[in-house]
C-alpha cells in the first residue's frame, strides 16, 4: 500500500487569537462525547487497573478522557501532564465541575522529560489522541517506562497513518458530518499518526516486549495489562 511521509503536528495546543481552549474544550465534548466514555470503558475492560490505581494521563488536553474514567472508577486518583498551559487551566476547571478536583491533579510538562516524576510511581498510563503530536514517542515510552510500577498497566490510544480504503471512505465522505469545521484537524491527525508497524518497531527497539500494539479500523491501541 502506498504510504505518505508523516506531517508532523505541533506540540501543545494553546489558546489563539481565534480560538480560546475553553472554546476548544466545549467543541470537544460536544462532538467527542461518546468517544470519551468509550475511551474510559475501554481502560477498564481492556487492563482494568487495580482498585486505588494512581494513573498518569499524556496529554489530557481539557481532561475528558479521564475525567469519564474518573466519573466510572471513584477510586482512581489522576495526574495530568500536559504540555500547554492553557489546557491545564481548562482541565483543572473542567475536573473541578465534575467535582473530581479531589481526585485530579493537572500541571505543565512534557511527555519526553517527566523529570519531576518519581521512578515505579503510577500503576497505570493512559493518553488519548496526544501521541501524534509528540516530539519524540520513543523518549515518551523510556519515561513512561522509567515511571509506571513493574506491573503496572497502559493504555494509549491514537489515530493511525495507514488507513486502508474502508477507513479513507469514512473520513472523505462521514467526516464532515462527523467532525464539521474540525474535520481539518481530524485530517492533519491522521497525517501526523503512526502506523501500527511503526510503533512496533519502536518498542523492539527500546525492549519493551510486553507492551502490545493493536490495530483497528480508524485507530490503535498500545497496551501493557
Ligand atoms: C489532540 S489533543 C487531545 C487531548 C485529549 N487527550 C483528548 O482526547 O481530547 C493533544 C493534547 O496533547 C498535548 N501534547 C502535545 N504534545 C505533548 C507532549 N509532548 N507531552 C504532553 N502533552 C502533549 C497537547 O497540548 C494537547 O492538549
Amino acid at each position: 500500500m502506498f504510504l505518505k511521509p508523516r506531517v508532523p503536528e505541533g506540540g501543545a495546543i494553546e489558546d489563539t487569537d481565534k480560538m480560546s481552549m475553553e472554546k476548544y474544550s466545549e467543541i470537544m465534548k460536544k462532538r467527542l462525547g461518546r468517544e470519551y466514555i468509550k475511551f474510559a470503558g475501554n481502560v477498564i475492560t481492556k487492563v482494568d487497573p487495580p482498585k486505588n490505581s494512581k494513573v498518569l494521563e499524556i496529554g489530557p488536553g481539557p481532561g475528558w478522557a479521564g475525567i469519564e474514567l474518573l466519573k466510572k472508577r471513584k477510586d482512581l486518583f489522576l495526574d495530568g501532564l500536559e504540555a500547554s498551559k492553557d489546557m491545564v487551566r481548562v482541565a483543572s476547571r473542567n475536573a473541578a465541575d465534575e467535582n473530581l478536583s479531589d481526585q485530579t491533579n493537572y500541571f505543565k510538562g512534557f511527555g519526553e522529560d517527566m523529570n519531576t516524576l518519581p521512578d515505579d510511581e503510577y500503576d497505570l498510563v493512559i493518553s488519548r489522541d496526544s501521541m501524534h503530536h509528540w516530539d519524540d514517542p520513543e523518549k515518551v515510552f523510556q519515561e513512561i517506562y522509567r515511571v509506571i510500577k513493574k506491573e503496572g498497566k497502559l493504555y494509549i490510544q491514537d489515530s493511525r497513518r495507514d488507513l486502508n480504503l474502508g477507513g479513507k471512505f469514512i473520513v472523505n465522505l462521514f467526516g464532515p458530518i462527523m467532525a464539521g469545521k474540525m474535520l481539518k484537524y481530524w485530517k492533519s491527525s491522521i497525517a501526523a499518526s503512526f502506523t501500527p508497524d511503526e510503533i512496533r518497531l519502536m518498542l523492539e527497539k527500546n525492549d519493551l516486549n510486553d507492551w502490545t500494539v493493536e490495530a483497528y479500523l480508524m485507530d490503535l491501541s498500545i497496551k501493557k495489562q
